[in-house]
């Protein structure tokens, strides 16, 4: 079986975490490195989350420190939601696992200058670092095979009314990776608030009763009392993991190509990706974008990837 080759660049953040959780060991998958940039908090605190989680499970994949903040804009931090660390709840033990030497965006460049194009880019984070490697190194584009992100929404955004926050934090960039001409999945608000983790699921996945398992309830276990106090949901919604999920089944999502223009001018709109659902613009569509999710199968995956680490790796 061929298996998805895939960059992770992500902001941890909770529900990077379990993203990373997924695409770490999924036998469907080949994560070649996880990149990682400011966003739910500082870099020192996202870089060191990534080693966190991988350490926590025994994976021993590169992680590479990237942009310590956005291209243009001041830096957003969402530690409302993830509290001081980034990964507030679990107990971690002493951090070992040593951080790569090598800046992410230079990881990014290599690894896909050296490929035969056949690399899918996964952000679930601010896309600076992605942005900035195509800018530095634009011979990338053509070797990109798909840029699959969550961000956006073509309805309402989670920090303005306008803006989602992965979009809003680095907006400029956003507009780099939409206008690069490679093909794109967008995962946008629209589909991931539809997976909240309700306590059910939570207990569900804690009964697998293994390493991956524990600190995923010990993850949700924060994440959902905070997304409860903030927007009154009984589950948190698991955005970031949705974009690994449709690498493992292509069907997980319905998708409807858009033009998407991310909206730079505005200040009140700032940082919306304004999704043409209907045409109107009669512009060629830019986005692959997620209107609609199999939450059931969702939830399987998840389950089904937190217990591949019931087994020694293969
Ligand atoms: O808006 C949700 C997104 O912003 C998620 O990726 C979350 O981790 C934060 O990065
Ligand atoms: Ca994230």
């Amino acid at each position: 079986m061929e298996k998805t080759k895939l960059i992770l660049d992500c902001d941890p953040g909770h529900d990077d975490a379990v993203a990373i959780l997924l695409a770490a060991r999924h036998p469907k998958l080949d994560l070649l490195g996880i990149t990682v940039v400011a966003g739910n908090q500082t870099l020192e605190n996202t870089q060191q989350n990534a080693r966190k989680v991988l350490q926590w499970v025994g994976e021993d994949l590169p992680v590479y420190a990237g942009c310590p903040g956005p291209l243009v804009r001041q830096k957003l931090i969402a530690a409302d939601i993830h509290g001081s660390t980034g990964l507030d709840g679990p107990v971690f033990p002493p951090l070992t696992k040593e951080l790569e030497a090598e800046h992410a965006v230079h990881f990014i460049i290599h690894t896909l200058l050296d490929s035969d194009g056949e690399i899918t880019v996964v952000t679930t984070g601010p896309m600076t670092n992605l942005a900035l490697a195509i800018r530095l190194e634009p011979r990338i584009v053509e070797k990109i095979h798909r840029i699959v992100l969550m961000g956006g929404s073509y309805t309402n955004g989670n920090v303005t009314p306008a803006a989602e926050f992965n979009i809003l934090a680095d907006a400029e960039a956003a507009h780099i990776c939409f206008t690069c001409g490679r093909p794109i999945t967008m995962v946008g608000l629209d589909v991931t608030r539809k997976v909240l983790c309700y306590p059910e699921i939570v207990e569900r996945m804690k009964r697998i009763g293994n390493p991956a398992s524990e600190l995923f309830a010990a993850l949700m276990a924060h994440f959902c009392r905070t997304q409860k106090e903030i927007f009154g949901w009984e589950g948190g919604p698991l955005h970031d993991p949705v974009t690994v999920a449709s690498l493992i089944d292509p069907q997980l999502l319905t998708l409807k190509p858009m033009n998407v223009q991310i909206d730079l001018r505005s200040t009140q709109s700032y940082g919306r990706t304004n999704c043409d659902y209907f045409g109107y613009l009669q512009l060629p569509p830019t986005a692959d974008v997620a209107v609609d999710i199999d939450v059931e199968h969702f939830w399987d995956i998840i389950e089904e990837g937190l217990r591949l680490y019931s087994e020694d790796k293969p």
